[in-house]
């Protein structure tokens, strides 16, 4: 079944991720484009965003778009750049605005009786972040609404689909920000939202057999999200011709391999387990910069998995996790559209010479709907709410070399915090939480006794992509509790700290 697509230009917005998002979250399926690089399919699009931008249209270097075949011909709504880029180059005026326009503010007046604006009344929230603003509205505009500073914050123009609104509607903090691109997709566009998981999955499934016929395929899984949900979609799709390998790399958590595997067995996956722990504990020997294991482990993991896909006879597939952020080619914000740079590789990342064919169910999804569709398949809440973990795992939190000894401590220190973040009913409302061994010893009294030990560092941050993050303000008592029953549980602990870092410009990891 083929439905209804929104295009989203984008300028190079902080935002246009959200956008996607936004529309997606009403069921409608959404693809970002650079603006530059209109697709050529464009009749295969029911509407046309464009997107913010850093750029400023009254810059030499203005961002140039080719509207010839969406003008008039398309529902088109310009947001913030986009709506300023409307005005300039078509008869109006943008200029730099003399009173702060970024942040909170609220519509003042609204055209009366105008679709767009449908369930929407004055005083709603709208998110601003904008340093020019629309001074003069272009040939045919229709003010449609204003705020207290923004006279010119929402036009249409006279006799197209097309609308323009200065602020964003895909923040949370534009309250009737989904009201808004519901009115003007479905009211407006007549975009049908029949885009959900369920429909997602057997379609995707379909797709997959079709593409796949008998062969077969072999996958990593690594115990999270991305890849247990591709895993079950090809599992559908073409049962025991899917081969997953989860490699224990010795740097999981605390049991994590044993109650992991017994999870996907339960879910029917055809799946072997392969502990290499010994051959990865092997190359890391004095192995103390980070980039130096990562290496290290990288390699291993290639090495096991290639020998294990090889022991499967006639493959031909190769299947990844690979989710929608790490395909979207977006316009970098110093200007000149550029692709992003994944700096981590999770499972993937094997090398060429496997010849085997790429198989990526998940490229079209963002991390929520990876979760929704998983969801929909029946898969159990645990494991799609599962905090990310990196692929070195424990070794790029055990600071300096690693020894069996330290893993040993760190997993047992990490099982407290987790099993306790859940105990409290923290684990959802933090993204990833885990600990560090850091490689200094302190001085500690236990009974009569001096103690000369360990010191361990929890971090539990907030985020949505893991691109920037910010400490979760846990509760004292709660860390009370933790660092207690670590320094009493855990031999060679005697010290537990909380990172209060924020990324940037600290990371996530220590390492
Ligand atoms: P940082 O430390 O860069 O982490 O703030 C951001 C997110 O990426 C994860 N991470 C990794 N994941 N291989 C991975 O698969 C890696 O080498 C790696 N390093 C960091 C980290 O756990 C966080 O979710």
């Amino acid at each position: 079944m083929q439905h209804d697509k929104v295009l989203i230009l984008d300028f190079g917005s902080q935002y246009t991720q959200l956008i996607a998002r936004r529309v997606r979250e009403l069921n409608i399926y959404s693809e970002i484009h650079p603006f530059n690089k209109i697709p050529s399919n464009l009749e295969s699009y029911k509407a046309v965003i464009l997107s913010g931008s850093p750029m400023s249209v009254r810059s030499d270097e203005a961002f140039h778009i080719d509207l010839e075949e969406i003008r008039g011909k398309k529902p088109l709504l310009g947001v913030c750049y986009g709506a300023q880029y409307l005005a300039h180059f078509h008869g109006g005026e943008v200029g730099a605005s003399s009173t702060r326009e970024y942040g909170r503010a609220h519509l003042s007046h609204i055209k009366d009786g105008e679709e767009f604006f449908k369930g929407i009344s004055a005083g709603s929230q709208v998110w601003m972040s904008h340093s020019d603003t629309i001074k003069k509205l272009p040939t045919g505009g229709v003010l449609l609404a204003s705020t207290h500073d923004v006279e010119n914050a929402a036009y249409k123009i006279e006799g197209e689909t097309t609308f323009a609104i200065q602020f964003h509607p895909e923040v949370y903090h534009s309250t009737d920000g989904k009201q808004l691109l519901e009115n003007f997709l479905i009211h407006i566009a007549g975009v049908e939202p029949d885009w959900t998981p369920d429909s997602f999955v057997e379609e995707t499934v379909e797709r997959l057999q079709e593409m796949l016929g008998n062969d077969r395929v072999v996958l990593g899984l690594s115990g999270g999200v991305d890849s247990s949900v591709a895993a079950m979609l090809l599992h559908k799709a073409i049962g025991e011709n899917l081969y997953c390998i989860f490699v224990n790399n010795g740097l999981l958590r605390k049991n994590e391999f044993s109650q992991v595997l017994q999870q996907y067995e339960g879910m029917g996956l055809n799946v072997k387990g392969v502990d290499a722990s010994a051959r990865f504990m092997d190359a890391l020997k004095g192995q103390a910069d980070p980039e130096l294991k990562r290496k290290a482990i990288g390699k291993v993991f290639i090495d096991v998995f290639d020998d294990e896909a090889h022991q499967v006879k006639d493959v031909v597939w190769l299947a990844q996790g690979t989710i929608y952020p790490d395909v979207i080619e977006s316009v970098s914000a110093t200007g000149g559209p550029s692709a992003t740079i994944k700096s981590h590789h999770n499972v993937g990342g094997l090398p060429d010479y496997m010849k085997l064919k790429i198989v990526e169910p998940l490229r079209s999804l963002f991390k929520d709907e990876v979760r929704r569709v998983g969801k929909s398949m029946g898969m159990s809440a645990e494991l799609l709410g599962r905090h990310p973990f990196p692929g070195p795992g424990l070794a790029i939190r055990i600071l300096g070399d690693i020894t069996p000894e330290k893993v040993a401590i760190l997993q047992e220190v990490d099982a407290i915090f987790v099993n306790n973040l859940k105990k409290w009913d923290l684990y959802d409302q933090v993204w990833q939480a885990g600990a560090m061994l850091l490689p200094v010893n302190s001085v500690g009294v236990m009974g009569d006794e001096r103690t000369y030990e360990k010191c361990v560092a929890l971090r539990a941050v907030e985020s949505t992509d893991g691109m920037t993050a910010d400490w979760v303000n846990l509760p004292y008592e709660f860390l009370q509790a933790t660092s207690n029953e670590i320094i009493n549980k855990v031999k060679g602990v005697n010290r537990v700290v909380y990172d209060i870092s924020s990324k940037p410009p600290a990371t996530i990891e220590w390492e």
